[in-house]
C-alpha cells in the first residue's frame, strides 16, 4: 500500500498566508503518516527570494519526503531561477519501490499566470512514460496547471495551453493519476484510464465561496485507488474510489 499526499497552493508570503491553518495541516499529514507529500506549485504568492527562504523553514515541518513542482506565482520576480536553487528541479522523475513513477512537470512561464508545457519537456515526458510503461509501474504525472477545466471556477482563462496534446499523451500512456492544482478548487475528472485530480488551496485565504483550505490523500492498493478530499480541521470525505483493473 502506498499512501500519498498532495498539497497544493500554499502562497506562502505576509498577507493571503493563513499560518494557523497549515500548522494544522502539518499535524494532520505528519499523523497520516504518508510515504510522500506532493506539492503542485504556488509555494509562494510572489516568487521573492524571501518567501522561498520562508517556505523552506515551513515545509521542514513536514516528516515525510516532499516533492514540488512550481506554480505560476513561484516564477513570478526570477523565481523560477530561486525555485531551482532553495527548492529543487522543476521538473524531475522518481521511482519508488521500483513500482511506483511519480513525474514532476515545470508549466509555469516567468511573470505569466497561464500554463505551458511547450514541446522539449513533452518529448521528455512521453519518453519517461514509455519507460514506465516497460516497467508497468504504477503512473503518477504532477504539474501545476490543470489539464481540464474546473467546475465553479468562472470563466476559463488558463488552462493548460498545451493542454489538448499533453491529455493525448497523458490518456495513450494511461497514466494512473494526473495531479494539478491552480484554481485553488478540488476536483476529480476521470478520462478514459487516467483519473486527473485537482487539489484545492492548502493554506491560502484566496478561497472561492464556501470552498475551504484542504489537501487530498490518495491510498494505492494492488486492488484499487481511494482519493479522498480532507477539509483542514478533520472533515473527510471519499472523493472517489476506482478498481485498478478498471483503469
Ligand atoms: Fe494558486
Ligand atoms: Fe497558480
Amino acid at each position: 500500500m502506498t499512501l500519498i499526499a498532495h498539497i497544493s497552493d500554499l502562497h506562502i508570503c505576509e498577507t493571503d498566508f493563513d499560518e494557523d491553518i497549515f500548522i494544522q495541516a502539518v499535524t494532520e499529514i505528519n499523523q497520516l503518516q504518508p510515504d510522500m507529500i506532493i506539492l503542485t506549485g504556488d509555494i509562494t504568492n510572489c516568487g521573492y527570494y524571501v518567501e522561498f527562504q520562508q517556505a523552506t523553514r515551513y515545509l521542514e515541518m513536514f516528516e515525510a519526503p516532499l516533492f514540488a513542482v512550481p506554480g505560476n506565482h513561484d516564477a513570478r520576480n526570477l523565481g523560477y531561477q530561486t525555485f531551482e536553487e532553495i527548492i529543487g528541479e522543476r521538473s524531475w522523475k522518481l521511482t519508488m519501490d521500483g513500482d511506483l513513477t511519480v513525474i514532476g512537470l515545470d508549466s509555469s512561464s516567468p511573470d505569466e499566470s497561464r500554463g505551458n508545457i511547450g514541446n522539449p519537456q513533452h518529448m521528455w515526458l512521453e519518453h519517461q512514460l514509455d519507460e514506465c510503461a516497460i516497467n508497468e509501474n504504477f503512473s503518477i504525472v504532477a504539474l501545476h496547471h490543470h489539464v481540464i477545466p474546473i467546475p465553479q471556477t468562472g470563466r476559463e482563462r488558463n488552462v493548460l495551453s498545451d493542454a489538448g496534446d499533453i491529455l493525448k499523451t497523458l490518456t495513450t500512456h494511461e497514466v494512473d493519476l494526473v495531479l494539478s492544482g491552480h484554481k485553488h478548487v478540488p476536483n476529480v475528472w476521470k478520462l478514459n484510464n487516467t483519473i486527473v485530480v485537482n487539489a484545492g488551496s492548502l493554506c491560502s485565504k484566496k478561497l472561492r465561496g464556501k470552498i475551504k483550505n484542504s489537501y487530498m490523500v490518495y491510498n494505492i492498493t494492488d486492488d484499487e485507488i481511494e482519493i479522498f478530499l480532507n477539509n483542514i480541521g478533520g472533515e473527510k470525505f471519499l472523493f472517489g474510489k476506482y478498481a485498478r483493473n478498471e483503469l
